[in-house]
């Protein structure tokens, strides 16, 4: 979403004649997008920012913009402690910051633009995206579900959807920039809904388009997830067997307290139909230890529901208060203690159970789209399985951006080693 969101206000720049520099020092304004999510992500912002401040101090003209999420939601704190942060937009505001460094030049004052918007999806400006393999389209903004642990209703405001008519013209014009793969992304991507078009309706109309070798999405939530949306996944060639499917936690009573909206059995029965209508699928998840209340037998339960899923990888969190949420105001919090121990026994059951599921697919012959030079070796590519799993192998004439079918040879953790059984391209 950081990514989109930074080629985004790129393009916005750019429209305008400005251009980017890889030298900071030679920058007459620096820009941090920021991430409110988890306070790791803030505590990282706020080390940059000192560096920024060191820079302005010798480079005192230098224009410091603070964006995001993170301005959404400590603009106070900022303008207090921080006065070299000169511009403070929050995620729907990028349209003005043209405007704004034009005025900034003129008045020298610190401006703020906060407000939240019903409606910008920031239709008709096209991200400036670096040549590559996967261009992030923005399908839809904000989000309405209210899990009491997140902050992203109040950071990124209501849920909006764009139209289909503009989003499928940002594919086409990316396909026609030579990106082969296309991520849509929401942060409730399948609660997607333009007049009668819903997720599913669109995630189908854009793997029709031409050129386009893979589609994948994030994040769905797994109310919004139905067996229509599967049978699309699997009825169709470029649309990726991959799906996020964020389970959060795995007893009934904290999904309740979470507002996650779902209950275990629920997760399981989808889980179950995504593997058997979507053959090959990577099931990949978000899981979160210590909430507040979380008992040893809640958090025996989520080790239950990994043990019967078994996802292929896990994005794992220790929970963390964060302002505005319901979940603060909880009075049993759980200690740090206890939520890094759970924390390493779930990593520990994730890595075995991404290591089984690797190793399932040994002596397989499995599509992968070479993306990059392996970082091992120059001999090597490395590239993904349509189900997101990277492989490394030698690259023999196979080129970057080609699809060529690989034998998988060994599992080492989160990759796969692989041989090249001889090259297709695969446009649909
Ligand atoms: N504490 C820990 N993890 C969180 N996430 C969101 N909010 C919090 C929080 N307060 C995690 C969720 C979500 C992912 C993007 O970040 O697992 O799916
Ligand atoms: Fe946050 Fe829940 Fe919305 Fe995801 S669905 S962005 S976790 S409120």
């Amino acid at each position: 979403m950081n990514v989109a969101d930074s080629e985004l206000i790129d393009g916005i720049l750019q429209k305008e004649g400005y251009k980017q520099t890889q030298n900071i020092e030679e920058a007459n304004a620096i820009f941090i997008n920021t991430c409110a999510v988890r306070d790791h992500a803030e505590a990282k912002v706020h080390s940059r920012l000192g560096y920024y401040n060191r820079i302005k101090k010798s480079h005192p003209e230098v224009i410091i913009g603070m964006l995001g999420c993170m301005a959404q939601n400590l603009k106070d704190e900022i303008l207090e402690n921080k006065p070299y942060v000169d511009i403070v937009l929050g995620p729907d505001s990028y349209r003005k910051l043209p405007v704004i460094l034009k005025n900034r030049l003129k008045d020298q004052k610190h401006i703020v633009d906060t407000q939240l918007s019903r409606f910008e999806v920031y239709d008709g400006l096209f991200p400036s995206r670096k040549e590559g393999i996967n261009a992030w389209v923005s399908i839809m903004r904000g989000c309405d579900k209210f899990c009491t642990f997140c902050i992203v209703p109040f950071t990124r405001g209501r849920e909006r959807s764009r139209s289909p008519k503009s989003i499928i013209q940002e594919v086409e014009r990316a396909i026609n920039d030579r990106f082969v793969e296309i991520t849509l992304l929401g942060q409730n991507v399948n609660s997607y809904k333009y007049d009668n078009i819903d997720f599913t309706k669109l995630l189908q109309q854009i793997s029709f388009i031409p050129g386009l070798l893979r589609l994948r999405y994030t994040s769905p939530h797994p109310s919004d997830v139905n067996e229509e949306l599967l049978e699309v996944m699997a009825g169709s060639k470029n649309i990726c067997n991959s799906i996020h499917f964020p389970l959060q936690a795995g007893s009934d009573r904290i999904l309740k307290r979470m507002n996650r909206t779902y209950t275990k059995n629920h997760f399981l029965e989808y889980a179950k139909k995504i593997r058997d209508i979507i053959p090959g699928v990577g099931i990949s998840t978000d899981i979160i230890v210590g909430f507040p209340g979380e008992t040893e037998e809640d958090f025996q339960e989520t080790l239950e529901v990994m043990d019967t899923v078994k996802f292929d990888s896990a994005y794992t969190f220790k929970y963390s208060s964060r302002p505005y949420t319901k979940a603060i105001e909880y009075d049993d919090h759980i200690d740090e203690d206890v939520k890094k121990d759970r924390l390493d026994r779930l990593i520990k059951l994730q890595q075995k159970h991404t290591l089984l599921c690797n190793r399932e697919m040994i002596d397989k012959v499995v599509d992968v789209l070479v993306e990059k030079e392996s970082k091992k070796s120059d001999e090597f590519w490395s590239g993904r399985t349509d189900s997101n799993k990277w492989v490394i192998f030698k690259k023999e004439s196979a080129k970057i951006k080609d699809i060529i079918p690989v034998r998988i040879t060994a599992a080492h953790g989160v990759s796969l080693k692989g041989q090249t059984e001889g090259i297709k391209n695969e446009i649909n």
